[in-house]
């Protein structure tokens, strides 16, 4: 179980300003035997990946082979986790959080009205407890993934309240003191003019929903970090602007707001400016919000060159804004929207060959690994 501690610390972190002292003896138990592998003495190196180890789903609490000073997450998808052993494994042995990718979204876990289904959702928090893995929550409200039976009925403005306010009370409920933080809000704004998006939700509840989401989630589990989460945020723009207005006004008014998600969701022909990403990041601490790298990946095929030089050019991307949040205190959390090439949902959803993530399709730790190890373990 994490520890409630102000800074939303938990037991399994490894953080920039030190680990926390309950694993303090495992850290020493780590060294003294990282100390007698390597029979010489010498400080332990951290080690780029080789082959994984033999994976176990159970295992007893191990240490990760990287002690990064940020927790370092991926999105889960459940089948491959279920079905496939070595993702199991690099999993266990490299993240210190995860995301379900789709098992805590609207359809997946309400598919009926008022009927719950956390089944895989709770086999994705389970494994990620029994190996000292912090989960952030995704997503309780967002534009699109809801069920059938929410967007094709009719609901008054009441109602419709009534249906998210249990949604929220019990999905956050459920998982009290399990997830460290949640997307509270996904996407709310259009991707230019920088209004909010008319969609289910602002059409049945008007622009409320925000600040009422935020305030039952808050209810319901008044230690989780309650995050606005977007894409094409990243750096100073138009809609991390927007966003940020919404974000201050949400924070005078003392709505639960504790953090800002920016996806990270890159091409190569889309490169935010890392200045301007480090300093879109510090307007957001400035609120007294947390910031965070939710989705990472980039996708290559946009770019010129050789496979290799665009592997290069990727990894340059992964190290820019691993970098400016490696450098912004208030960034603490980095996730990639999956860690293998194997399982991204770039191709179904944009219906292309690529190669977006760090590890690739065999599981070969590509440039971008290293990029985000040269920044994370610096
Ligand atoms: O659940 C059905 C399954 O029953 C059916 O057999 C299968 C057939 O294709 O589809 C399954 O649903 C798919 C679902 O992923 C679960 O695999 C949907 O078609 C597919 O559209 C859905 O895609 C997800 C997408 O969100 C939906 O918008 C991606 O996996 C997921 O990576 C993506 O994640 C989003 C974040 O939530 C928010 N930020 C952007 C990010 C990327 O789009």
């Amino acid at each position: 179980m994490r520890n409630r501690t102000g800074d939303h610390s938990w037991t399994g972190d490894y953080r920039r300003n030190g680990a926390p002292y309950r694993l303090w003896p495992w850290f020493g138990a780590l060294g003294l035997a990282l100390l007698l592998l390597a029979g010489c003495g010498a400080a332990p190196t951290l080690r780029t990946p080789t082959a994984p180890a033999t994976p176990t789903i159970t295992a007893t609490p191990t240490l990760k082979v990287l002690q990064t000073a940020i927790n370092l997450g991926t999105a889960v998808n459940y089948d491959a986790l279920v079905n496939d052993a070595e993702y199991r494994a690099l999993i266990q042995r490299y993240f210190t959080t995860t995301v379900p990718e789709n098992e805590m979204k609207f359809d997946a876990i309400e598919p009926q009205q008022g009927t719950f289904d956390f089944a895989k959702a709770d086999a994705i928090v389970r494994f990620a407890q029994e190996n000292h893995i912090a989960v952030r929550g995704h997503v309780l409200v967002a534009n699109g993934q809801l069920p059938d039976w929410l967007k094709n009925g009719s609901f008054t403005r009441d109602q419709a309240m009534a249906i998210l306010k249990n949604h929220i009370e019990t999905v956050v409920g459920h998982y009290r003191g399990q997830v460290i933080s949640w997307d509270v809000i996904n996407e709310a704004f259009l991707d230019g003019p920088w209004a909010l998006r008319n969609n289910f939700w602002m059409r049945a509840i008007g622009p409320d929903y925000i600040s009422l989401a935020f305030i039952w989630a808050h209810e319901a589990d008044p230690q989780a970090v309650l995050y606005y989460n977007d894409y094409s945020a990243e750096e100073m723009n138009g809609k991390s602007s927007a966003i940020y207005a919404l974000l201050k006004n949400l924070r005078a008014q003392n709505i639960p707001v504790g953090g800002v998600g920016l996806e990270a969701h890159l091409t190569l022909a889309y490169h935010p400016n890392p200045t301007s990403v480090a300093a879109n990041m510090a307007r957001f601490a400035a609120l007294g919000l947390e910031v965070a790298i939710t989705e990472m990946d980039v996708q290559i095929y946009q770019g010129s060159g050789t496979q290799a030089q665009r592997l290069q050019e990727q990894a340059r991307y992964y190290g820019d804004i691993a970098s400016a949040c490696h450098h912004t205190p208030a960034c603490k959390t980095f996730v990639i929207w999956g860690f293998t090439d194997k399982y991204s949902w770039i191709y179904d959803y944009w219906k292309h060959a690529d190669a977006p993530l760090p590890f690739d399709a065999s599981y070969a730790p590509k440039p971008a690994w290293q990029a985000l190890l040269d920044t994370f373990l610096k």
